[in-house]
């Protein structure tokens, strides 16, 4: 795949809506890693063959540039003169450097407060016009929904089809690099575009004829920010997984049929459990993601420990985005390293400390 590795266009092609005359808009997103974790799996699923989809690997250190590659090409196809989307962040990011890649003006409305850092630095880089929306996530995108109506701007979030269809590129490299389809994809859920996405990819490759089967969709939200867990919607989402902190998704109608129809789970993890994951599996397999991303690794351990999970099943769990985007989290909970004179002394006694 290496050599020629285009992005997502390019490889799944003929499984996507473009055509001769889209121009395509890539920053060659997709091939990401998919890992086996050995040592993670003995803490949290023990019997279980455990993987993680490394979305973190994409250009912009999230899924969501498989989404807006596609989103951007078919803005220029459409003849957009902008794009537009309300962010936690990701999106934002994404749609920042494709929208600079492309030629477009970026408007983004994020939550004032309530973005990592990284991904606020992103946006700005790349050009984007950010505007701090006192409120939250579910709030701004109302407006970005009203605005884009009005305007001709195109709305890449992920009510927009075409980031679902890059998205669900994700579910079928999962089965070109396993060979097969996994038991169980456990991914977490905020506005829930990106379950839809990958329950659409899995289907698609079923009928394809490239699986024989198909993964149970396991969703995870966190406790503070969970309409589809609870059944209703929440006013003020709570959560320190900032990117998931979301009170109406968009896509719920989406997430909740594609655990219906794969026999799957929705559920919630606390903030506490969320963070517990985020370290481990930074101390035992190498890999720094964001803490969204782990409420997938810390629903797999709850849903492991509640006997949902059938022991040699394979596992597959996405890191939906990268740690560095979030280092205040990361420097938060983690002891600040040892301050000591510059002398062989002093660091050998901090050393042995
Ligand atoms: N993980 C990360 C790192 C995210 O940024 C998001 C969503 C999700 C998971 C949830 O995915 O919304 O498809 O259910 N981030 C959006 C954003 C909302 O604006 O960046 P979802």
């Amino acid at each position: 795949m290496m050599a020629s590795w285009n992005g997502v266009i390019g490889y799944y092609r003929k499984f996507l809506p473009v055509t001769e005359r889209t121009p395509v808009v890539t920053l060659q997103e997709g091939n990401t890693p998919l890992i086996h974790a050995k040592r993670l799996a003995a803490h949290i699923c023990p019997g279980c063959e455990l993987y993680i989809k490394v979305e973190g690997s994409n250009p912009t250190g999230s899924f969501k540039d498989r989404g807006m590659t596609l989103a951007v090409s078919k803005s220029l196809e459409n003849g957009a003169k902008a794009i537009m989307c309300a962010s936690t962040g990701n999106t934002s990011a994404s749609a920042a450097a494709y929208g600079a890649k492309a030629g477009l003006p970026v408007y983004v409305l994020v939550p004032a407060g309530n973005i990592a850092l990284g991904k606020l630095a992103q946006a700005i880089m790349h050009g984007a016009i950010v505007v701090q929306v006192e409120g939250n996530f579910d709030q701004a995108l109302n407006i970005v929904k009203e605005l884009c109506q009005e305007y001709d701007y195109e709305l890449v979030n992920s009510i927009n089809p075409f980031r679902l269809e890059g998205q669900k590129t994700a579910a079928m490299e999962v089965c070109d690099q396993l060979g097969f389809a996994p038991t169980y994809h456990v991914l977490p859920v905020g506005n829930a575009g990106n379950i839809t996405a990958y329950w659409k990819g899995y289907q698609e490759y079923f009928s394809a004829g490239q699986i024989s089967t198909l993964p149970k969709m396991m969703g995870i939200q966190a406790e503070g920010a969970a309409p589809l867990v609870k059944g209703m919607v929440i006013e003020h989402p709570q959560t320190i997984a900032s990117a998931i902190r979301i009170g109406n998704p968009a896509s719920w109608h989406g997430a909740l049929e594609a655990v219906r129809a794969s026999d799957g789970v929705i559920e919630m993890v606390t903030d506490e459990e969320i963070l517990d994951a985020y370290r481990l599996v930074a101390r035992e397999e190498g890999i720094f993601c964001e803490p969204a991303s782990a409420a997938s690794l810390a629903g797999v351990r709850k849903l492991y420990s509640a006997g949902c999970l059938t022991t040699g099943g394979t596992v597959v769990c996405t890191l939906t985005g990268h740690g560095l985007k979030d280092p205040d989290t990361a420097i938060g909970i983690c002891a600040p390293p040892l301050r000591v004179n510059a002398t062989r002394d002093d660091v050998m006694a901090a050393l042995e400390r």
